[in-house]
């Protein structure tokens, strides 16, 4: 089968509603369409209050998120970050266009999120910062990276780009256990809204704290520092990391809909758990008692007793007309950084694994039961 072909099950497709096109079109008429209007302070209000935040500074992508909220951290060379191996280059790019150096650990063999376990040895003198990933909608154990952040004064930039909704059972020990979004764990949080993202803008992201000047400071860096009193003066750089008013009013459609769109991802999760928990040389996504996850994008890891790497088990998917996509390559297997001179003689054996082995299956909005029972029929049968 060919990925042109109509019954071709895409990995993903974006679920735009009556009301996102009826907000969309009323933004385009009013005028204001660049990032002033009012449908960014929406927005920002209504997504930091769905996350528990106090402030949402809307950025362009989550990859401007995060290198804004490294930016505020105001590194100097050789001030350190800690970060998962397993992430997308934006997480380490971030520290090093700031002019910070990444520091890696490896992942969690099955939550796929950065190993806590292994946070405490690295960090140093040098450590500024702690930013967890959380992966494909399940949230990184965070209570130890709060901790140790405490314990550390470390500040923490949560990468929630990937969970959505997704929550966190805090204090799970004690007879005060709350679940609390992912989002509202960091100093600072960052969301992207692309395309394929729980809630989308086409492209787009958000940062969110609690803290007042460091809103403030998150928005003059996103636009290009203007100085207060007189305009076009500036008195350090900044960045045009700023959203539009449409991008903002389609945002702010999907936030009206996140309860049912965060219930159908949790039942699209649940629907392939149940049906692949069993399957030989498979191993599914998990969700641990204290996490719920949305299961951004619903991977699965392949055992080497299969013979085949998750290459080769994608093509024989895409032959049955199911589209996946590869999990993410180890920041210390990125060539770019290699010749940087990064990461050398650095080995993660579980990132490395995951990398060769895992890969993600169809996991849109759009999804149909019967679409997902072929998902399902395919990997099995690509197993024979
Ligand atoms: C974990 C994570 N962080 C950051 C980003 C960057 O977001 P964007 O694509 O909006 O720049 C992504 C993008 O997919 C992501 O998966």
């Amino acid at each position: 089968m060919k990925k042109s072909d109509s019954d071709f099950i895409p990995v993903n497709e974006p679920a735009i509603g009556q009301l996102e096109l009826e907000l969309v079109s009323q933004c385009v008429r009013s005028g204001w369409v660049s990032s002033a209007g009012s449908f960014i302070d929406e927005f920002e209000h209504k997504w930091a209050g769905y996350c528990g935040r106090r402030y949402g500074i809307a950025v362009s992508s989550g990859t401007a998120g995060l290198q804004m909220a490294v930016r505020a951290l105001e590194l100097r060379p050789g001030d350190e970050v800690i970060l998962p191996t397993f992430t997308i280059i934006s997480c380490a790019q971030a520290v090093i266009y700031t002019g910070g150096t990444p520091v890696l650990v490896d992942s969690d063999p099955e939550t796929w999120t950065m190993d806590v376990n292994q946070l405490e040895s690295r960090i140093s003198s040098r450590t500024k910062a702690i930013m967890p990933v959380h992966i494909y909608g399940h949230p990184v154990d965070m209570e130890p990276v709060l901790n140790l952040a405490a314990k550390h004064d470390l500040t923490v930039i949560e990468d929630a780009a990937e969970a959505h909704g997704s929550q966190y059972l805090m204090h799970r020990s004690s007879c005060n256990a709350k679940w609390v979004r992912c989002g509202s764990m960091g100093t600072v949080s960052v969301f992207s809204f692309y395309a394929n993202k729980v809630v989308t803008t086409g492209e787009g992201g958000m940062v969110l704290t609690d803290d007042p000047a460091l809103a403030e400071r998150l928005r003059s860096l996103r636009n290009l520092c203007f100085g207060p009193d007189r305009r076009f003066r500036h008195d350090e750089l900044g960045y045009n990391f700023r959203l539009t008013n449409f991008q903002a009013a389609l945002g702010v459609a999907q936030v009206e809909r996140i309860d049912e769109i965060v219930s159908r991802k949790r039942w699209i999760g649940e629907y392939y758990s149940l049906r692949l928990k069993d399957v030989p040389l498979l191993q599914p996504a998990v969700e641990r008692p204290w996490a719920s996850s949305t299961f951004w994008m619903y991977g699965v890891v392949l055992h080497e007793e299969s013979g085949m790497d998750a290459a080769a088990f994608s093509a024989r998917l895409e032959q049955r007309g199911v589209d996946t996509r590869p999990f993410f390559l180890g920041m210390h297997e990125q060539p770019v950084f290699r010749r940087m001179g990064l990461f050398d003689n650095e080995c993660y054996p579980v990132a490395e694994r995951i990398a060769r082995q895992g890969l993600y299956l169809p996991s849109g909005l759009t999804l149909t039961e019967e679409q997902l029972d072929r998902v399902c029929a395919a990997v099995k049968d690509s197993l024979r």
